[in-house]
């Protein structure tokens, strides 16, 4: 990406306050400038992350990338386990199942996503077994420590022969166990199983789900996002929609149906994912954080640099144009009809589509522009004029109602420098800033593509310089669909890039909401609805400010931040037209130092306070911000 920005004073010191006087009118609508949500499969985020199943490798899903084994099972008792392909599968999606075969109460053991949280409340469980068996199934959870039994249920074998027979269970233990380190076993009888052996496939345990969704997402990672008040969710990704080949793309219709439908694929992060967080999943996620969905489509560009032709595009451009019908068609349209048939007759509505992800890399600019945009834009404009077609970079030139996506992972100090950025951008196509994130230390030079592992999680001085560059777009709001942090999660136990909105592992106790979250989650809760003009003597630098109103509360707001000063700022802030004896909250986020962060297990870090202030003599609202921090005036 290339970007020029306009470099600003460095201010070092300041003992005179900031006299800041914002005008009553004449400033710009902000559409939505608000902050949202990325997903994609990278750091088990989603699979050993959101999506809630506690199984890994439930199915034993494979593919030339990531063959399919026997990852994080093992036995129980004296027994054997094999990985098969029958000619009599679970399903054509799920051709691999495994053979258990042995003498006396045998099995197999999960220990989940690196551990398995325990506590008591109901988990419901399913798994597919095929083989003549008279006995009874025990599934059961049990510290991986003591070996002690955390919960445990008889399950009655229906199971016949050559057939695949799902059974299904709860288990509710009796108390919180003293850490994560726990499996789930399933055991049977071998001497009541024809010829000592049972097969089994998709072996699943749910822990209660948010809005008890089954086959639903992590309830402590919704309440975190629930509490920040994201407004989007730009799914399926990233890189992971693009798949490192074309085969391997992110294919919506795989994703579908009963979980034994679904094949899964590899991510391009490193792993299989089973396809359990699918299209309807995404949606629902949408419903349930109240958040509007930012639908992204394949554009024809693969990781590995293969690029589909002008003569082919047309496919994938129907294969989109059926995906779109499929959330919003009505049920006589032959998709529509298809979300029906799984159990979802209302339509669902979709204002953004975004084609592609970063087209602009991978040697992917000049046939995107050539004619890969173009092919989706018209077609999706023609057939669904009210939705706004988003170009996945800004670094071209977009056609009529287009709008662009624009990402920038860079160091705290070009983040500042980058403030006034959008007041440069006079093209009148809006866009979304679809990725942001500090990601490596300053370091007087830029960030270092040859290594992902950058800071490991956000950290203090980098959330500030974040909120500093959101103030430069806050101003400029109507040229802005909306902000979002990229990746958003982060499995501390197997991750390929750091850092991420929130961390986690498999204890829900543990996750920690960044120093980033609580900057979104200040601004987010604060929304300027029009911006209004600020006049000031002063320049922008140390302190940095955006202010407007929120029409619907009627409340002025003013959100400002502190970037590298040697001294705590004055400010004199007066709106005009809001008298003397106004009440106001200040809240103002700060953290013991620049280089603080929030990680796994520990505790929270940024300090958040609000004070009620009132407005004195004209006026004047006045308060300091010390260096590095964050803050938020609304009027009452
Ligand atoms: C099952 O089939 C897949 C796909 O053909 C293959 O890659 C895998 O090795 C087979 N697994 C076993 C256990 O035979
Ligand atoms: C559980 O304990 C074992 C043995 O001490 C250790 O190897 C493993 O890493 C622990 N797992 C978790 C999830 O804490
Ligand atoms: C259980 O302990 C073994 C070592 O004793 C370890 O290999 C395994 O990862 C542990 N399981 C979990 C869930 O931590
Ligand atoms: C999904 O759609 C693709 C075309 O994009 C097609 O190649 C594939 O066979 C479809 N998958 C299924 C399971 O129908
Ligand atoms: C912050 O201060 C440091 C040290 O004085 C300086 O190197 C850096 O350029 C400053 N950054 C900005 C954005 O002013
Ligand atoms: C509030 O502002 C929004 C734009 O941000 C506008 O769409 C809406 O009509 C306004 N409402 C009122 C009551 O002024
Ligand atoms: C409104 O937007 C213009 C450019 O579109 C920008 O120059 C100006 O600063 C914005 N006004 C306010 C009050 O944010
Ligand atoms: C303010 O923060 C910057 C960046 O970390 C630092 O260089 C500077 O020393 C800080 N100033 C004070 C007074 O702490």
């Amino acid at each position: 990406m290339l970007r020029e920005y306009l470099l600003l004073p460095l201010l070092a010191s300041f003992t005179a306050a900031y006299t800041i006087s914002v005008a009553k009118s004449g400033g710009n609508v902000t559409t939505s400038t608000q902050y949202g949500v990325m997903e994609e499969e990278i750091n088990h985020g989603g699979e050993g992350g959101l999506y809630a199943e506690l199984i890994r490798n439930r199915a034993f899903q494979g593919s030339s990338l990531y063959p399919s084994n026997l990852d994080a099972w093992s036995t129980v008792g004296e027994s054997t386990m094999a990985l098969q392909n029958l000619s009599k599968p679970l399903s054509s999606a799920l051709p691999t199942s495994v053979k258990v075969s042995g003498k006396g109460t045998i099995g197999l053991k999960n220990e989940g996503w690196w551990g398995i949280d325990v506590r008591p409340q109901k988990y419901s469980g399913s798994f597919y077994v095929k083989g003549s068996y008279k006995g009874s199934f025990k599934a059961s959870l049990e510290s991986n420590i003591t070996g002690k039994t955390l919960a445990s249920v008889e399950v009655t074998s229906k199971s016949v022969a050559n057939e695949w027979v799902q059974h299904e269970f709860t288990l509710t233990p009796k108390s919180k166990a003293a850490n994560v380190n726990n499996t789930f076993s399933l055991t049977f009888d071998a001497s009541k199983a024809t010829g000592g052996s049972l097969d089994f496939n998709l072996i699943s345990l749910f822990p209660p789900t948010w809005n008890n969704r089954p086959n639903g997402l992590r309830t402590d990672l919704m309440q975190a996002m629930s509490d920040m008040g994201p407004t989007f969710l730009r799914f399926p990704g990233g890189n992971n929609l693009e798949g490192e080949t074309i085969d391997t793309r992110w294919k919506w219709n795989e994703t579908l149906g009963p979980l034994k439908d679904r094949p899964g694929r590899p991510t391009t992060w490193g792993y299989e994912e089973t396809g359990g967080m699918g299209l309807i999943e995404y949606m629902q996620w949408c419903d349930d954080l109240g958040m509007e969905p930012i639908l992204a489509v394949w554009s024809g560009l693969a990781l590995n640099e293969d690029i589909v032709s002008e003569e082919d595009i047309g496919i994938y451009v129907e294969d989109a144009l059926n995906e779109i019908e499929f959330l919003t068609g009505s049920v006589d349209t032959e998709y529509g009809a298809l979300r029906a048939k799984y159990g979802y007759p209302d339509p669902w509505t979709i204002n953004f589509v975004e084609v592609g992800n970063e087209d602009n890399l991978n040697n992917g600019l000049d046939s995107y522009i050539a004619y890969r945009f173009a092919a989706f834009y018209d077609a999706i404009t023609e057939k669904y004029p009210s939705i706004q077609v988003l170009a996945s970079t800004i670094d071209m030139t977009l056609p009529g109602s287009a709008g662009g996506d624009f990402h920038l992972y860079d160091v705290p100090d070009n983040f500042v420098a980058a403030f006034n950025q959008f007041d440069q951008y006079t093209d009148a196509h809006r866009i979304l800033l679809g990725e942001i994130a500090a990601t490596e230390y300053n370091n007087g030079v830029g960030i270092d593509w040859s290594d992902y592992h950058f800071s490991l999680y956000p950290w203090w001085i980098g959330s500030v310089a974040e909120a500093v560059f959101f103030l430069g777009a806050e101003r400029n709001a109507d040229k802005i669909i909306g902000t979002t942090y990229a990746p958003y999660f982060m499995n501390i136990n197997s991750y390929e890039w750091s850092p991420t909105m929130y961390s986690f592992d498999a204890d829900p106790d543990d996750t920690a909401r960044s120093t980033s979250w609580h900057v979104y989650s200040l601004f987010n809760h604060n929304h300027i609805t029009n911006t209004l003009p600020t006049t000031s003597a002063d320049a922008y630098g140390p302190l940095y400010w955006v202010a407007g109103l929120n029409n619907k509360t009627n409340s002025h707001i003013w959100k400002g931040a502190v970037y590298n000063s040697t001294e705590t700022v004055p400010v004199s802030l007066t709106f005009e037209g809001v008298a003397k004896g106004t009440k106001a909250d200040l809240t103002i986020l700060t953290a013991p130092d620049a280089f603080s962060m929030n990680g796994v297990g520990e505790a929270n870090l940024v300090n958040s306070k609000t004070t009620t202030i009132k407005a004195g003599k004209s006026g004047v609202f006045s308060f300091s911000l010390p260096n590095l921090s964050v803050a938020v005036l609304t009027t009452n």
